[in-house]
């Protein structure tokens, strides 16, 4: 026997010498594990069915009624310069049914430059034609697409992934859903950003709904949903207000609105105070040593972020709550976020600050961001391909990017935190809002959220009146999920282990608590 061949059979040997040794010590094998992970997986799935199957009925009953009519047609013609064939989509090989996209101008001047780009979707079969969902993504400056293509919409290309699959938790299932790219100056939308304030902004879009409804009459008189993450939380509740208060000629029923992960006050809040004891609470995932740990409590203790929970965060309040320092974002010496992020990416160069459990290897991303980091390892980004976007009616004279390299501010964002302005009014105008929170963000924290809300006026009351109790938000079939909360037309719920994208990193709460917004069910 040669060598080479004998070292191999000699290896077989020690191989199966050692095998049910192996086997005997794990006590499962690689099958059982499969099993049992395909089966949590399917558990998962079948999760929305609930273990009550009437309920399920009922559920479908209320998205699915309505006009009887099962599928959209737009009868002015100028519709179909948008249609867009679901099985042309570049690099998605199966059909995405009909959907509609394309610029639209901001308003009907005749010499109006400014459009913003949009892609509509109809509800699938379970979804209500009485209903339209509107998504924006955050930044400011960051696309919707985002949304469309990694959180909420009918077919998603995750990190990491070979490419796009069904999204089995489109929101498409609940009713139609309109990702818009805005304002100008986001993706591809065309036009000189000019806004100063959230007011613009509001205006913009509005002016945008009034000539899209102009083309998807069929739409009008619908019941409409506005919903967007992190600096949505900015857009969102402006933009609300503004239909509420001014938009009188918006030919659609406004009902309430989602903010996930959404900046709704100041910095020093929603990222500082709460910084150090996050980071406690996940301490075996920060892994940080103890000369450092100790370093940051003595900042946390000296800038006043120690304990602001359990001093000011009560309930109910006993008043308004103090800022820790001087600053809305942080006293000097007082940044421990920076502190945080920085020793973080020392230990996990992967440590991603919208959803903390990543560690390495850094997961490629068709869109290019958003992670803690750039990782395209493909050129062009999906949007900036010639064949992508001729298939969406997409202009080709601009480089499509996630998030816009010019502000869309050019001076800045001139409006205050809508928790100290149009948000209370937004609650107290809408049937129901939802305030949601991945509790494994770190770019915007939980506890800051809480500390916000506990801050505000709405309905006649400061905050909540009674405590946020642990284990409350039960999602159906699977159990607590993290917490939830509901007074007085605002519900507040924290979803465990989801980062940032709620949509995204924990798609069947998202879905159950976006039909609790729509009102298919009684509670999120
Ligand atoms: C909707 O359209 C699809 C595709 O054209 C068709 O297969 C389906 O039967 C239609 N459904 C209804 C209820 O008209
Ligand atoms: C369009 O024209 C009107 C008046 O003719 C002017 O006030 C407005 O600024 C113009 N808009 C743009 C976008 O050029
Ligand atoms: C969404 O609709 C598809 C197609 O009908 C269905 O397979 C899927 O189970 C639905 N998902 C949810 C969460 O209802
Ligand atoms: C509504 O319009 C009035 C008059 O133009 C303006 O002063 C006010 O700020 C607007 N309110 C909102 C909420 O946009
Ligand atoms: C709120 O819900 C009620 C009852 O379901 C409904 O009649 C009403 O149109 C809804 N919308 C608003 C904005 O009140
Ligand atoms: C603990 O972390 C700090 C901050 O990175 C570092 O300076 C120090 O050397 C570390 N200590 C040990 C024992 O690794
Ligand atoms: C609480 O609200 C008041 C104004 O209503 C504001 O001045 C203060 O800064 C807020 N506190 C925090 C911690 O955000
Ligand atoms: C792109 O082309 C459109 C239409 O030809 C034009 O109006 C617009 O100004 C162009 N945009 C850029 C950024 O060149
Ligand atoms: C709720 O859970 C937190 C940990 O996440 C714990 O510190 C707190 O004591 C719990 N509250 C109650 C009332 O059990």
């Amino acid at each position: 026997m040669p060598a080479l061949l004998k070292t191999l059979a000699l290896a077989v040997a020690v191989c199966a010498a050692l095998v049910p040794e192996v086997a005997t010590a794990r006590q499962t094998s690689p099958q059982e594990i499969n099993a049992k992970r395909n089966a949590a997986v399917e558990r998962f799935k079948q999760a929305r069915r609930g273990p009550d199957t009437d309920l399920r009925e009922r559920q479908l009953d209320r998205r699915a009624s309505g006009t009887g009519v099962k599928n959209i047609t737009f009868t002015n013609p100028k519709a179909s310069q948008f249609y867009v064939d679901g099985t042309t989509i570049p690099l998605v090989d199966f059909d995405v049914g009909p959907s509609w996209s394309g610029l639209i101008p901001i308003s009907g001047a005749a010499n109006e430059t400014r459009k913003l780009f949009f892609w509509f979707f109809p509800p699938g079969p379970e979804g209500s034609l009485d209903d339209v969902i509107f998504w924006t993504n955050g930044g400011p400056g960051c696309s919707s697409l985002e949304g469309s293509f990694q959180e909420n919409g009918p077919f998603t290309w995750a990190t990491g992934t070979a490419k796009p699959t069904q999204n089995e938790f489109s929101w498409t299932n609940l009713s139609s859903v309109l990702f818009v790219e805005q304002p100008v100056g986001t993706g591809y939308s065309q036009g000189t950003p000019t806004a100063r304030n959230e007011n613009d902004v509001a205006a913009q879009l509005v002016g945008f709904f009034e000539q899209f409804l102009e083309i998807f009459s069929e739409l009008k008189g619908t019941k409409l949903y506005l919903t967007g993450e992190s600096y949505a939380g900015m857009y969102v509740p402006y933009i609300a207000n503004y239909i509420y208060e001014n938009a009188t000629d918006l030919d659609w029923n406004l009902q309430g609105i989602w903010v996930s992960d959404p900046v709704l006050g100041w910095d020093v809040v929603q990222s500082q105070i709460p910084a150090v004891a996050f980071v406690h609470k996940y301490e075996h995932v920060f892994s940080f040593n103890q000369t450092f740990m100790a370093q940051l409590d003595a900042v946390a203790a000296k800038c006043n972020y120690a304990n602001y929970m359990e001093k000011f965060v009560t309930y109910p309040p006993t008043g308004l709550l103090p800022l820790p320092g001087k600053s809305i974002e942080n006293d000097r010496g007082c940044d421990v976020w920076d502190l945080i992020f920085d020793e973080a990416v020392n230990i996990n160069p992967a440590f991603n600050i919208y959803r903390i459990f990543d560690t390495w290897p850094i997961l490629w991303d068709v869109l290019g961001f958003p992670g803690s980091f750039m990782q395209e390892q493909t050129t062009p980004l999906y949007f900036d391909r010639a064949d992508v976007k001729a298939a969406i009616h997409a202009p080709t004279n601009v480089t499509w990017e996630e998030c816009s390299d010019i502000d869309v501010f050019p001076r800045g964002d001139a409006s205050l935190p809508p928790a100290f302005t149009v948000l209370p009014n937004v609650i107290e105008k809408s049937n129901r809002s939802v305030v949601v929170h991945g509790l494994g963000d770190f770019i915007l924290i939980a506890e800051g959220a809480r500390i916000v809300l506990q801050n505000m006026t709405w309905n006649g009351q400061q905050g909540f009146q009674t405590p946020i109790a642990n284990d409350s938000f039960i999602v159906d079939g699977v159990g607590a999920l993290g917490n939830m909360h509901l007074e007085r037309g605002l519900a507040y719920v924290e979803v465990a282990l989801s980062g940032h994208m709620v949509p995204q990193f924990s798609p069947v709460a998202a879905f159950q608590i976006m039909s609790y917004l729509m009102g298919f069910r009684d509670s999120p």
